[in-house]
């Protein structure tokens, strides 16, 4: 294992702390994810299942026989437990890198806890080093990117991916994101957009950061 994957792993086992007894556990997408399904699945006999935001989380949550609940027929979320690819230390988030931004969205603002695991890499002064993934309906991907690049962003096509809804991910390169709630609120404007990767309207409650000298959280 990587010294990234073994602080992945370290902020994934500090996570299981948040999950409540007899309660249906939020899960996200994505390496350190995959390590916190591994550990839950160690207290799937305390939970009562779990809610997924990917068909690749579904797919591990059944393999370690949690079972996985469809979100219309599930009302309490307590915490949704889930990854980023940049946060800052207000814990606005950029998520989307592994494509699951919008089933992530919808469950985190479902949840009355978002618990955000990470290692110390991602936390960042300034939001957007890492290239903004935005779910674009097809039709629209050229149209959202002229708007895009209207905005000093340079976007790029993740040319061969289709998200689990059917969409396209556009990745945003050099966007200016001085004020995240705001863009993130403009961004939503635009038609044709499914979801911006911007989790800044809804931040994490809560950020569990692996660092070598060790976990902390930051609310
Ligand atoms: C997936 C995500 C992930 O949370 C994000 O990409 C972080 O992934 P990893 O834990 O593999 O670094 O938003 O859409």
């Amino acid at each position: 294992m990587t010294p990234q994957d073994q602080l992945k792993q370290q902020a994934a086992k500090a996570a299981l702390q948040y999950v409540q007894t007899g309660s249906i556990v939020g899960v996200g997408t994505g390496s350190t994810v995959n390590f916190f399904i591994d550990e839950l699945a160690t207290i799937k006999h305390k939970i009562e299942g779990a809610v997924s935001s990917s068909e690749a989380s579904t797919k591990r949550l059944r393999a370690h026989g949690i079972e996985v609940f469809d979100l219309n027929g599930v009302g309490d979320i307590p915490v949704y437990i889930d990854g980023a690819d940049e946060t800052n230390a207000n814990l606005q988030l950029i998520k989307g890198g592994g494509g699951a931004l919008t089933r992530e969205k919808i469950i985190a603002h479902m949840a009355k806890k978002f618990v955000c695991v990470a290692d110390e890499t991602k936390l960042v002064p300034r939001l957007g080093k890492f290239p903004l993934p935005i779910e674009v309906i097809p039709m629209a991907r050229s149209m959202v990117a002229r708007e895009l690049v209207k905005r000093g962003g340079q976007p790029v096509y993740r040319d061969g991916f289709v998200t689990d809804n059917g969409n396209q991910i556009l990745d945003i390169h050099n966007m200016d994101i001085m004020e995240p709630a705001k863009l993130e609120a403009e961004l939503n404007n635009i038609p044709g957009i499914v979801t911006v990767g911007l989790f800044a309207l809804r931040p994490a409650d809560v950020l569990i950061l692996a660092a070598a000298e060790g976990v902390r959280t930051l609310t």
